[in-house]
This record gives structure tokens, sequence and C-alpha cells, in this order.
């Protein structure tokens, strides 16, 4: 199939690794959309970039530097669904890199409600603006837009928030972050060489909970198999099991999986557990009420008789399936998660636009002897 043919039919439905290819640019990443653009390579280079800017920005000076990079772009951030976390570490990613931007969460306060469609809105942002960061509902919507920009006349980069049920790329990419925090505690100490061995070797991570509509885990789990040599379990309701496609992948990459519906059964086992809530906005008809969603809970009693190193995660926000009692326990990481969110996506917008080198310099002038 031609190029211009592949391009008239669905571009969603094309092989994944010609969807990431129009998703960079001169080989490098241009829109963040999917997880699956990151291999390991990019995932510790952004690691690693994440914590050259926290640490430049430990000082007044570091952050009078960052903030100069990018002061000459503009970002727009489109989140018509809810958000707290995603939305506010962005606008904090922005700021951290003198970044100037505007938002949109309401779209009945735009010409929406004139009856602009999304697509015309969004070609309009465009128009304004440097970078749209966006949250839509629709899986998908987010992609399309990225290869409708691409074809016109002032392409910009699209960074996915957060598409329907489906992904949550730079959720993933700031979890992986954490976990390699955690599992690598050299980590800080070592921002230049790359990392030396697979620290995810040998380890049981488990997913707990509605890991049929959380997209979270499912970009958490493109990103795992970028590494080998680890067991994930699967704990949840019957009715919300792991979807195949993603099944399909991990086996694909010869990534260990299993399911379990009882949390008890593995807990003495995990190096991390990573508990998600129950994603009832999706619901079509109220049918996660009839779900006992207690039995996916992880409490203090069940903490105590974990690994002492365990690696505790949350996406957030949660609910009553985790308990809060955990909080001020050393392995709760999902505080720690919510702030290397921020210096994440700070990395991220800074590769896209091309200035980590400058950071990497920087960093290596000043805070390396
Ligand atoms: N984790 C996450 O995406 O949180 P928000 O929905 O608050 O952005």
């Amino acid at each position: 199939m031609s190029t211009t043919e592949m391009l008239q039919t669905d571009p969603l439905a094309q092989p994944t690794a010609y969807r990431v290819a129009q998703l960079s640019r001169d080989d490098r990443l241009f829109h963040i959309i999917l997880a699956q653009q990151f291999d390991s390579e990019l995932i510790e280079t952004l690691c690693r970039l994440a914590e050259m800017i926290r640490n430049i920005a430990d000082t007044k000076r570091g952050n009078q530097f960052l903030r100069s990079l990018l002061a000459h772009k503009r970002a727009m951030l489109y989140f018509i669904q809810p958000s707290t976390r995603t939305f506010l570490s962005f606008s904090a990613a922005c700021q951290i890199l003198g970044i100037p931007y505007n938002e949109v969460r309401n779209p009945s306060t735009s010409s929406e409600i004139k009856g602009e469609t999304e697509e015309d809105t969004v070609h309009v942002l465009s128009q304004y603006f440097d970078l749209i960061i966006m949250r839509h509902p629709m899986e998908g919507f987010a992609e399309r837009m990225a290869y409708k920009l691409n074809a016109s006349l002032r392409p910009i980069p699209i960074i996915n928030g957060g598409s329907g049920k489906d992904q949550h790329p730079t959720q993933a990419m700031l979890d992986i972050y954490t976990l390699l925090r955690s599992f690598e505690p050299r980590l800080a100490d070592r921002v230049r060489p790359m990392l030396s061995g697979n620290p995810f070797h040998g380890r049981t991570i488990a997913f707990v909970g509605d890991l049929k509509r959380g997209r979270t885990v499912r970009s958490l789990c493109y990103l795992l198999c970028r590494y080998s040599g680890m067991r994930l379990v699967f704990v949840s309701p019957p009715e919300l099991r792991m979807g195949e496609d993603i099944t399909e992948y991990l086996d694909r990459h010869g990534i260990h999986h299993e399911e379990c519906d009882d949390l008890n059964a593995v807990i003495r086992d995990c190096d991390a557990v990573y508990m998600t809530r129950l994603q009832d906005e999706h619901d079509k008809a109220g049918e996660s009420k009839a779900i006992d969603y207690y039995k996916y809970s992880l409490t203090l009693e069940m903490v105590e008789r974990a690994k002492p190193d365990l690696v505790i995660m949350h996406p957030l926000p949660r609910r009553a399936e985790l308990d809060v009692r955990i909080d001020d326990d050393p392995r709760a990481k999902y505080w720690a998660q919510v702030r290397n969110g921020m210096w994440m996506r700070a990395a991220m917008i800074a590769y896209i636009f091309h200035t980590d080198a400058t950071i990497i310099d920087h960093y290596q002038t000043h805070y390396t002897t």
C-alpha cells in the first residue's frame, strides 16, 4: 500500500509502527499520544532529564535558567474532561520552563456552544499556540487531531493528557519514573550514565481494580514491555479484567502475566502494587453498582504483611480502595507520583522543543564535579 492509500484509510487502523512514525519528526518525538512511542532508551533519557530539571530547579539561579528556555512559546491546555493532577502538573511544568499558557476547561464557554466542532476548535487553537495539551473523553481524538495538524499549515505538537478509556501516556511515564526512582535508589546520582542493568528483572508488580477501563494501567503495561523478566499480576473483578489487546501485547513481548482474584494471595510477593479506583464514569447504566469493589482494596493490615521495600502506587484520585492509614508509611509513593509528574512533564515538553541538550549542558557545567 502506498503512503497516500494508507492515509486515505483510517489512520488509527494502521500498524502501530506506522502511527508512531507519523507522530515523530526527524526520528524524534513530536506529538505524545501513545505509550508505544517510548522505547527504553527514550524512557531513561526522559527520566534523567526529569532528574536534572528537578535538581536545577532547586535554586533561584536554576529556576531563572529554566524559565528562560521556552519563554518564546505558548501552550494551550484543552481539558474538556475533569482533571486535577494532569492539568495542574502540566501548568506547573509550563511555568517551570517559562511557557505562558492558557486553558479551555469548559467548552460551554467557547464557540462550541454555537455549534463549532471540536475539530475546528483545535484547528483554531493551533493558530494561537505552539503546543496543545489535551484531555478528551473520546479515544483516538487527540491522535486524529495530531494527524490533521500534521497536514495543516501550522503543524504543532499535541500531548495526550488522557484519552477516554484508552491511554494516558504521560501518567505512564511518571509512573515508570516513580518505579525507577524506587527500584534504583541511586538514579538521582546517576543522571548521566544509562541504567546499567534491568531494574525490573525479577520484580512482581500487581495491578489492582478496574483494569478494563483504567487507561493509566494500560499505558504503563506498554512501557513495561520495554523491559523483561518481570511478573505482572492482574487483580480485578471478573467484569473488569484487563483487555485482551493488552494481554496479547504482553504475550508478544514475552512478559509473564497472570490473573488473580485476591490481592491477599500475592501481596507478600509484590515489589510494587498499583491500585486503581472504579472507573464508573464509563458505566452505561450504573452496572458497576453490582460489583463488590471492596474486595479490591489495599488495607494497612495487608501492607504490614508486605515486603519492607514495597512500592505502593495509585494514579489518584482514590476512593475507599486505598486505606488512608497507609499514607504515613514510607512505602506509600502516590504523593511522590504526583510530584514526579510535574518534573516528568517538564522533561517531556523540554524534549519536544529540543531544549534537552541545553539542559544537559547546564547540568553538567553547574551540577556535576
Ligand atoms: N492521575 C490523573 O490523571 O489525575 P487527574 O484525573 O486528576 O488528572
